[in-house]
């Protein structure tokens, strides 16, 4: 879905297709040249990951292992509750591997907190975040983020896996989301 189909429902179209995908290739290098020699296991954490997931982990060159993760903080809403369920765990054990969440978002940072000190306790050799998004301003803790592609104000954002109540999440671009849209 392109942004000018549903042009009515977007003020602002903030990270093209194209900026996204020439960051991730910036940042696929990065992680490539960080993890020389070591198993990479890939966690991303549905749903609004799976388009980061799936273009980062293409452009990267080394073996690396996928895993996924569910869980919900938000419910239906646009708020971050901070309540963090966990709906569907980790299939690998992560015993001395290497493990580079991957992340659509990071807003207050409460759901990556949860998660980091979660991952912390079963044993990793090592554990680092990559987000696409990032939004300073909306933290409510400091995350130590190592790969992050753009910082952008505190607008409620949709597309590139981002949704609204399950919509807008195949939108190409990130936009951001008419107020009158959820008003
Ligand atoms: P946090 O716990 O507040 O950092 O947010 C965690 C999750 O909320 C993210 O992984 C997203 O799935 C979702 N989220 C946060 N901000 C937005 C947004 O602007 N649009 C859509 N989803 C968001
Ligand atoms: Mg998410």
């Amino acid at each position: 879905m392109e942004s000018s189909e549903i042009s009515r429902d977007l003020t602002t179209v903030l990270v093209t297709e194209e900026q996204i995908q020439e960051k991730l290739v910036e940042l696929a290098a990065r992680i490539d040249a960080d993890y020389v020699g070591k198993d990479l296991l890939l966690v991303g954490v549905l749903k609004g990951a799976v388009m980061v997931m799936a273009d980062l982990s293409r452009a990267l060159t080394s073996h690396v292992s996928i895993d996924w993760m569910a869980v919900s903080s938000y419910g239906a809403g646009t708020k971050s509750s901070g309540v963090v369920q966990i709906r569907k765990d980790l299939d690998s054990d992560l015993t001395d591997r290497h493990v580079l969440i991957v992340e659509d978002i990071i807003d207050s940072g409460l759901t990556l907190s949860w998660l980091l000190e979660n991952f912390a306790s079963r044993g990793a050799a090592s554990i680092e975040v990559c987000a696409l998004l990032r939004k300073p301003e909306a933290a409510k803790v400091e995350i130590d983020c190592k790969y992050v592609g753009f910082d952008i104000p505190t607008d409620f954002v949709v597309g590139y896996g981002l949704d609204f109540n399950e919509r807008y999440r195949n939108l190409r671009d990130v936009a951001v989301l008419a107020p009158h849209v959820y008003a």
